[in-house]
């Protein structure tokens, strides 16, 4: 569901990324005609869902501007990339595609490379002195403005837009789906945190919180159910705070109204959700969730750390009884709801005592899985300017090693324990390995694999019996 591709540790596989499959290529369906000799645009996204989300923003507005994509970077006459700044890692990875990047425009000068998202929100101008190949230069909030700042490029003259918006939610700009399976969407329904956890730097590149018009949510979700598609996933970085305030009827939607709003859509149409913050996830959320069958059981609430002094430096706002309260609360409501968490280690001052309580919270919560990452220190943060970053880098890897040997135990328990279990599982497509087997998901988020049978098609609902499990696959037969 979510993916944080700058890291090597994924889905609590500890799986090595292959460097090629780093960021996504995106290619568009020819839904809309265009001019005979319009220009070709290429895009590679990296970082959360909300920045693939956005590629797809982008696409639609460079859609609009007679530009069609395409997959070659080699015959694009603009290449973008969407950037993260999460950790010193990600923009690593960025910086070295702008390398291969560079070579194309040497090859085919007139082509344009431009910088979108977060790692053009932090660096800025600054961006420009340090890779003076770059032509634009363009923040989360600033995309509205791409047609007129590739005129300047065209012209010679660096388009820079970094302005971060109080408004800014794209609510009534129409996604081109990109890469899409027909079967599953992202829909963003806020931007920005106000959280301020002390290590993160999104608050900075993506600006302040705002909720989108929840009525154009809904439009959204209905016109992809009646595409096609069932299931969709609500995005933003801290889903519980989603508060949106009716003009006319001065009426506030909550997020659990808009769960509940975007679950009335069909009863075929499932509903996700992403990422929710441990202090502002509700009873009134879980016992809407409780009350859907197409709201998936399934919900990501990151602990980061297990233990409540690091969780007081990194103003995360609640801390370990608070949390393992919450998760209490969580089981209680829906004893079948998977979690999954998201954990930092090595966080400054962090001490092996400290590191055992995120070990032990992890074994408390039953995750079905988790990110793991060691602390990466990002400038700006408050993290940055009020704590030394002293924990050994030998040290940090080591407790994430920990962490993830651990994560991948109870994940192959939780999973062991679904086999002779039925769930209805919903077709993505052909299984990675085989053509001959399907892939799909049940309502905990789990990948379920299986043999095809029948003439069931992408997009259909099929109950599978488990039979087997590893650490991050289901796999199973139709019954
Ligand atoms: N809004 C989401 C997460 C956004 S970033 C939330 O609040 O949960 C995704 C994850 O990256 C975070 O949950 C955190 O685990 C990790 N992360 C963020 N900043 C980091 C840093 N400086 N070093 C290492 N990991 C970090
Ligand atoms: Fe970052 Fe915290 Fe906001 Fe998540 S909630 S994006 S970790 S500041
Ligand atoms: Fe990265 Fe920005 Fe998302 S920093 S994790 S792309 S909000």
């Amino acid at each position: 569901m979510q993916l944080y591709n700058d890291n090597p540790t994924i889905n609590g596989l500890n799986k090595k990324i292959d460097e090629s499959k780093q960021g996504e290529v995106f290619e568009a369906g020819a839904e809309q005609s265009l001019d005979p000799n319009h220009r070709k645009f290429y895009i590679e996204s990296y970082g959360c869902q909300m920045n693939f989300s956005d590629s797809e923003i982008v696409a639609s507005i460079l859609r609009q501007e007679n530009f069609g994509p395409t997959k070659n970077m080699e015959e694009a006459d603009l290449i973008l990339i969407n950037t993260c700044s999460i950790r010193e890692k990600a923009e690593d990875t960025v910086r070295k595609r702008l390398r291969v990047f560079d070579k194309i425009k040497e090859q085919k000068p007139g082509t344009l490379v431009g910088v979108l998202g977060c790692m053009a929100e932090r660096l800025k101008k600054k961006l420009l002195d340090q890779e003076q190949l770059v032509d634009l230069v363009v923040g989360p909030d600033a995309y509205r403005d791409l047609p007129k700042l590739i005129g300047s490029a065209d012209d010679g003259e660096k388009g820079v837009n970094v302005l971060l918006s109080r408004e800014e939610t794209y609510a009534d700009i129409s996604p081109l789906r990109l890469d899409s399976n027909g079967v599953s969407a992202f829909i963003s329904i806020m931007r920005g945190c106000d959280n301020m956890c002390s290590f993160c730097v999104v608050p900075f590149t993506r600006g302040r919180e705002r909720s989108r018009n929840a009525f154009s949510i809904v439009a959204e979700a209905t016109d992809l159910y009646q595409r096609g598609y069932r299931e969709v996933t609500l995005l933003g970085q801290n889903v519980d705070s989603y508060k949106w305030q009716n003009p006319e009827s001065e009426q506030t939607v909550s997020f659990a109204n808009l769960l509940e709003m975007v679950a009335q859509v069909h009863p075929d149409l499932r509903v996700r959700f992403s990422t929710s913050h441990p202090k502002d996830i509700t009873d009134d959320v879980l016992y809407t969730m409780a009350k859907y069958e197409n709201i998936c059981k399934y919900i990501h609430l990151p602990v980061q750390s297990g233990n409540s002094r690091v969780l007081k430096l990194m103003n995360r706002t609640y801390d370990r009884e608070w949390y393992k309260n919450k998760i209490d609360r969580i089981y209680e409501i829906m004893p079948d709801c998977a979690i999954s968490s998201d954990v930092i280690t090595g966080f400054c001052t962090e001490t092996e005592e400290e590191h055992q309580d995120t070990l032990s919270i992890l074994e408390y919560a039953n995750y079905s899985m988790s990110y793991m990452f060691f602390y990466s220190e990002r400038p700006g943060t408050l993290a940055a300017r009020k704590y030394e970053d002293d924990i050994p880098l030998e040290t940090k890897k080591r407790r994430l090693q920990e962490v993830i040997r651990l994560q991948n135990q109870i994940s192959f328990q939780h999973n062991q324990k679904d086999i002779g279990k039925e769930y209805m599982v919903l077709i993505e497509g052909n299984s990675k390995k085989s053509d001959q087997d399907w892939k799909g998901r049940n309502t905990q988020n789990k990948m379920v694999v299986f043999p095809k049978k029948g003439n069931f098609m992408p997009g259909e609902y099929v109950k599978v019996k488990v039979l087997d499990a590893t650490s991050a696959t289901l796999k199973g037969e139709m019954v």
